[in-house]
């Protein structure tokens, strides 16, 4: 059969013909159509050529040439549209990427879950509090966090409150990628703050000592900032789940540099909100609308994996979303749990293996992990944090494949949310005032970095 009589038609909103799921219940139609017509006439945050760099990039991962770090805050939030919330992030992300790379002797890909990464998923569509019933709260993009009538009634402006957030954070970190912000020498040098502060220092001590020594070397070979732009700049890609399709669709735009005006082709369709947009667990539905929205956009995407998916259905959802095998558009996002992953992964790799596609593995430790604490906090002990990125380390390692990347929720800031860690936080600190997250706990700038210290060493 004709590859274009089995495939009906794309076209940016055609997902509004399918199954929906986790998209709110706008009273307002009128207002929503007015306010998705104004964002569609606002200029594109990211620019389709950049999402094709990424692509490359990713396709070096799949192919075991570079390892892909991604993370951010489970949402972002209007109240904290903060410089230092932003920087914080961004240097984080940087510092653990240096200790990846040199653990690794691999590059980084560094992608945040970043201006973008508003709307959530939710389990219930409502919460009750005292007998009163209200929607729940779903990101700040499509309602507010008190459980008020006017703050939990989705409003389509919000949309573009975080549209005007996005295109905010994408300059800044734009800037403190090319500013001079990122130069390897300071980044180290933050690194060696921590070793320093760190309990267990000696074993973090040999990596920061034999990377300073690197350094020296380079630069006594004229290899250093003011030569190099590898070493003074970074590249740095942004994320987000691509939940709230209204908005997606509004920033979903024709690249005319792909465009055969001869052929009557018009370009190929980037959604311009990010460079890489994923599928969350919630709604990976084979005929749902978000399978449908994401086959037809060029961006690299990614798609969540939890326990349950079987190899059949994760084929079905490759078929559908990559159907070209093409190297690099395609990164499998496994979120299984510390205990689940070498029971459940093999079967999923062993099969995409065995059919030849080509994918990246990333692994998201948080989203199999998250349990109550004993005083009723939502909360991800370290230890299984740790736990899950060895157990899929592992099974890669046994299958021969490439163990190609991790997905992180944290932050730069001094947050205590989630337990564990050399800082040895407990249920009671979680008490303490500094849990600070609207949605899932982040591990903080301390816990952040040790991680990196301890996921990337050679077992
Ligand atoms: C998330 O990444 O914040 C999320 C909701 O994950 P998942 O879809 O894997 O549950
Ligand atoms: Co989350």
């Amino acid at each position: 059969m004709n590859a274009a009589m089995a495939t009906p038609k794309w076209t940016p909103q055609s997902w509004r013909e399918k199954p929906k799921h986790q998209l709110p219940n706008y009273p307002d139609q009128n207002r929503l159509a007015a306010i998705e017509a104004t964002l569609a006439s606002y200029p594109p945050l990211v620019f389709a050529g950049e999402a094709r760099q990424l692509k490359a990039k990713l396709a070096a991962v799949s192919e075991g040439k570079a390892f892909l770090l991604q993370g951010g805050d489970c949402a972002e939030s209007f109240g904290e549209f903060k410089a230092v919330t932003i920087r914080d992030t961004f240097r984080i992300l940087l510092q653990m990427a240096v200790v990846i790379t040199f653990q690794e002797k691999l590059p980084v890909v560094k992608v945040g879950r970043v201006a973008g990464q508003f709307a959530k998923p939710r389990s219930q569509d409502h919460e009750t509090r005292h007998g009163t019933s209200l929607p729940s709260y779903r990101g700040d993009i499509i309602n507010g966090y008190d459980f008020t009538p006017e703050q939990r009634i989705p409003d389509p402006e919000r949309m573009l409150r975080a549209y005007v957030q996005a295109a905010s954070t994408l300059n800044l970190l734009r800037a403190f990628a090319q500013g001079g912000y990122a130069d390897l020498q300071q980044v180290h040098a933050w690194n060696l703050d921590f070793v320093k502060k760190s309990k267990q220092a000696s074993r973090y001590d040999d990596v920061a000592q034999r990377l300073d020594e690197t350094l020296a070397f380079m630069n006594a070979m004229g290899i250093n900032s003011a030569t190099t732009p590898q070493i003074r700049e970074v590249e740095f890609y942004t994320s987000h789940e691509a939940l709230l399709l209204p908005y997606e669709q509004a920033l979903t735009r024709q690249d005319s540099t792909t465009a055969r005006l001869a052929e009557g082709y018009e370009g190929d369709w980037y959604d311009c909100s990010g460079h890489l947009l994923w599928i969350g667990e919630r709604t990976r539905q084979p005929d749902g609308a978000h399978l449908e929205f994401m086959r037809g956009i060029h961006n690299p995407i990614g798609l969540k994996c939890g326990p349950n998916i079987s190899p059949d259905e994760l084929m079905v959802l490759i078929d559908k979303l990559n159907p070209r095998n093409e190297a690099g558009r395609l990164t499998l996002i496994t979120r299984m749990g510390f205990d689940q992953v070498e029971k459940k992964l093999p079967a999923l790799v062993q099969r995409v293996q065995a059919e030849g596609r080509k994918v990246v593995w990333c692994c998201d430790p948080m989203h199999g992990n998250t349990i109550t604490s004993s005083n009723g906090y939502k909360t991800r002990p370290f230890q299984r944090i740790l736990d899950e990125v060895k157990n899929f380390k592992a099974v890669h390692r046994g299958l021969g494949t490439f163990a190609g990347g991790v997905h992180f929720e944290l932050t730069g800031k001094d947050v205590v949310e989630c337990i564990g860690g050399d800082q040895k936080i407990t249920d009671a600190h979680l008490a303490e005032g500094l849990y600070e997250t609207l949605c899932d706990p982040r591990l903080n700038a301390t816990q952040a970095l040790e991680l990196a210290f301890q996921i990337s060493e050679r077992i």
